[in-house]
């Protein structure tokens, strides 16, 4: 017989609290362990858990029956003022209840409680032979902008990571012209008012 946390209608979407650090930690480290999902190999103490859940930026997690069976965290995508309002998220889900639609409404909630921080966008980049975290994100209405080609290595094979985004608020209806690189004086390589973005 199904447990009732099998169940996605069971599981509850909400704030992180600081109890629910060593449940994010044991999902991160066990992602980790994965090397599926991140460049990062290096396991992730208590304490710095401990520190996310202090941050400003949204951490949601996915709690069933008192378990954190998932989380969704924000972090800063740059320090340069110009991108105060990116996010760069990532998305962890128990093993055990993958495929339930739990990253779905996590990324879905993450990127409504961003927005209502004040966020323009969120981004990640995603392994490009990570599958379900593909599907999971085009569900939950990001798109696939391009991919980095050997972005980095991972236990020194090249890694190809496929960029995706989804705009929020006014950025999200904001009817945006293209520029052609042309269209304001030379803006070529060899132009000296060309600045990286
Ligand atoms: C990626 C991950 C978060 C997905 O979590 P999940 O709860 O299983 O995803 P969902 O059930 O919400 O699935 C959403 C979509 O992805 C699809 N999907 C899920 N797992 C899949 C799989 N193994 N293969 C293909 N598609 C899959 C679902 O069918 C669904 O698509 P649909 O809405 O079109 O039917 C989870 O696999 C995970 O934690 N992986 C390790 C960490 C990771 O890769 N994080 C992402 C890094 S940014």
């Amino acid at each position: 017989m199904a447990c009732p946390s099998d169940h996605p209608s069971h599981v509850e979407i909400r704030p992180a609290r600081r109890e629910d650090a060593p449940g994010i930690a044991r999902l991160y480290n066990a992602g980790i362990r994965e090397r599926r999902s991140t460049f990062e190999t290096r396991e992730r103490e208590l304490g710095e858990i401990e520190a996310w859940i202090g941050d400003p930026l949204p951490l949601l997690v996915a709690s069933a029956a008192g378990r954190v069976v998932g989380y969704a965290r924000v972090a800063r995508y740059s320090p340069r003022a110009a991108y105060d309002g990116v996010g760069e998220h990532s998305v962890y889900v128990d093993v055990e209840l993958r495929g339930r639609g739990i990253a779905r409404r996590l990324l879905d909630a993450v990127a409504a409680t961003a927005e209502r921080q004040g966020l323009h966008k969120l981004c990640s980049r995603i392994f490009t032979d990570n599958a379900p975290s593909r599907r999971a994100h085009l569900a939950a209405g990001f798109t696939e902008i391009g991919v980095h080609r050997r972005h980095a290595q991972l236990d020194g094979a090249w890694k190809d990571c496929v960029v995706v985004e989804r705009l929020l608020g006014p950025a999200a209806h904001a009817g945006v012209a293209a520029t052609p690189p042309d269209a304001s004086g030379s803006g070529g390589a060899g132009d000296p008012r060309r600045r990286s973005p």
